[in-house]
Parts: C-alpha cells; sequence; structure tokens
C-alpha cells in the first residue's frame, strides 16, 4: 500500500507569511496537525466487463485536511467521478479504506438534481429533515442558508423559475443544510456560462470561508472539487491533485499558496495553470491510442 499523501494542514507560519488579506483570506488554521476530514488510504476501485474486470483507480492515497479544499483535476474517464462516489459513501471500494468525519459527505453535480416539484425553499427543508432537524426551525434555516448563498426572496420559487447559477446555488445550499464537514463536488458549474461560473466561484469561495471561521463554531468546512478546468482548479483550490488515466492514479500534486481572493486572470494564477496543464497534456499524450 503506497504511503498516504496527506500532508499536514497549513500551519501558522505559512499564514503568517501571506500578505495583509482583502478578505476573504486564505484556508483558515485550526491546528498543526490534526486527522484529515476525509481520507482514502490504499483505494482500488475495479468494474466488472464482459472482457474480465476493469481497474479504474489504484492504490489511491489521499487525505483532505479539515478547512482545506482541494480540486481534483484528470482527463476524461480516469475515474474522478469514481473516486468522489466512493469518498460520498454511494459506491464501495474494491480494496482499501475510505473515512470521513462528522456527518456523510455531501455531493454537488453537474445537474442541479433538485426536485422540481418542490421551491428552492422546501429542497433545502427536505435536506434540513433528513437530517432531523425539528419542524419549527427548518424555514429560518432554510432562508439563512439561501441569503448565505445570496439567493434572499428564492424561497418560494420553483426551479423552473430560476437560472441555471440560481440553481447551483439552492444546489450549494442544500449541501450545506447537510451540515457535512465534506463537500463533494462534481465539476458543479460546468454547464454555466464563463461569467456565472465566474460570479459562482468567488461565492464558493466567500461560503467556504465563512464557514471555516471560527464564529461558525467549531466545525471545519473541507472541499473535494473535480473539475477538468485548470484554471478553475488553480483559482479555487489550496491544492490540486492530478490524476493519470487507466488506471486512475494520483500523479502528482501542487500546493497553491496564492491568496484570496483569486482571480482567472491573475498572473500567478495563469503561471501556476501552465505549468499544471504541461503535466495535464502529458498524462493525456501517455494515454492516447493506448
Ligand atoms: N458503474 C460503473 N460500471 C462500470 N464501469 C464504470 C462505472 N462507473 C464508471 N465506470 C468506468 O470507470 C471509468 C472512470 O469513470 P468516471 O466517470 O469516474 O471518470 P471521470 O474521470 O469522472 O470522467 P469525466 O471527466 O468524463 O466525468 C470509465 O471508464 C467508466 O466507464
Ligand atoms: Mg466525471
Amino acid at each position: 500500500m503506497s504511503r498516504p499523501v496527506y500532508d499536514s494542514p497549513r500551519t501558522a507560519k505559512s499564514l503568517a507569511t501571506a500578505e495583509a488579506p482583502p478578505a476573504p483570506q486564505a484556508v483558515p488554521v485550526r491546528a498543526a496537525a490534526v486527522p484529515p476530514a476525509l481520507e482514502l488510504r490504499g483505494v482500488s476501485k475495479s468494474f466488472g466487463h464482459p472482457g474480465g474486470d476493469q481497474l479504474v483507480l489504484d492504490d489511491i492515497g489521499l487525505a483532505v485536511a479539515p478547512g482545506e479544499f482541494v480540486c481534483l483535476l484528470g482527463a476524461s474517464g480516469c475515474g474522478k467521478s469514481t473516486l468522489l462516489g466512493l469518498a460520498a459513501g454511494i459506491d464501495e471500494p474494491s480494496a482499501g479504506t475510505v473515512s470521513a468525519v462528522g456527518p456523510r459527505p455531501a455531493l454537488m453535480f453537474q445537474e442541479h438534481a433538485l426536485f422540481p416539484w418542490l421551491t428552492a425553499g422546501k429542497n433545502i427543508e427536505l435536506a434540513l429533515r433528513l437530517r432531523g432537524v425539528p419542524r419549527r426551525e427548518r424555514r429560518p434555516e432554510a432562508e439563512r442558508l439561501l441569503g448565505l448563498v445570496r439567493l434572499n426572496g428564492a424561497y418560494g420559487k420553483r426551479v423552473h423559475e430560476l437560472s441555471g447559477g440560481m440553481r447551483q446555488r439552492v444546489a450549494l445550499a442544500r449541501a450545506l443544510a447537510q451540515a457535512s464537514q465534506v463537500l463533494l463536488m462534481d465539476e458543479p458549474f460546468a454547464a454555466l456560462d464563463a461569467i456565472t461560473r465566474d460570479l459562482l466561484h468567488d461565492e464558493l469561495i466567500r461560503v467556504w470561508h465563512e464557514w471555516n471561521q471560527p464564529a461558525g463554531g467549531a466545525r471545519s468546512l473541507s472541499v473535494l472539487f473535480v473539475t477538468h478546468n485548470v484554471r478553475e482548479a488553480v483559482r479555487l483550490g489550496g491544492r490540486v491533485v492530478l490524476l493519470a488515466s487507466r488506471p486512475g492514479r494520483i500523479a502528482r500534486q501542487w500546493r497553491i499558496d496564492l491568496t484570496y481572493p483569486r482571480r482567472l486572470e491573475d498572473e500567478a494564477v495563469a503561471e501556476k495553470s501552465k505549468e499544471i496543464t504541461e503535466e495535464l497534456r502529458k498524462e493525456i499524450s501517455r494515454h492516447a491510442g493506448s
């Protein structure tokens, strides 16, 4: 079994050396060495196929620290969604272990997966009900979560009355309603136009940051975000993990020590993206035609 790639969360020193921030600031610090919020150890996954089993993920060691934001990059079909499904507990690994702190991780997809017959507010209340929140507390909490994703006033709106970006905001609010400490996101903004996507990047970083403020309680929120888009990964992540294909293995990872807020067009984001794109290209061409 390979050594888990978990490396310790940011230290106070690394934050202290960051420039004075325009809020929101970089990854919040909780403790120098705390157990990971999510950990995959020696995880492999095979699917049965007529010609024999297909090994999709091979010996994955990945640990996400409390409050960490990790982006997972890789070519189409390399196993990113499979890895997220294992992390979410909706599928079982063929080998290895998956563990997460707190309630089951929340999962958010490219498609909003909201119930169209319910209003935005009721979609969120359903998640609260499943979590066991008492009836009288559900509506105020749903309204609070809608406010958090800047959708005040959308409580009574039905899904078809909302734009694509608004639907993904509701989906984010619903994911947050689960009060999980790990949020798994599978290309959640891939279907949106570039401007809406850019806005939602800002919103997601703001929400993640607010959730991790000490004032928000002892709970942290870690994010594992799957994308094909290198710039998106560098704009959002404190760490970017590149998966190789066939079988999916961790090829490389980068710590992104850039302060927030970041912009897609920032020179530092562009520079880091270039380096990572070159590696991604190598990974894709290594498997092209194989
Ligand atoms: N339930 C399943 N049964 C059989 N094969 C599967 C199953 N789920 C995934 N696979 C196979 O596993 C491989 C990885 O699929 P996965 O969806 O995880 O890739 P991905 O990296 O998310 O791709 P994309 O970027 O296109 O979303 C593919 O070859 C796919 O066909
Ligand atoms: Mg996928």
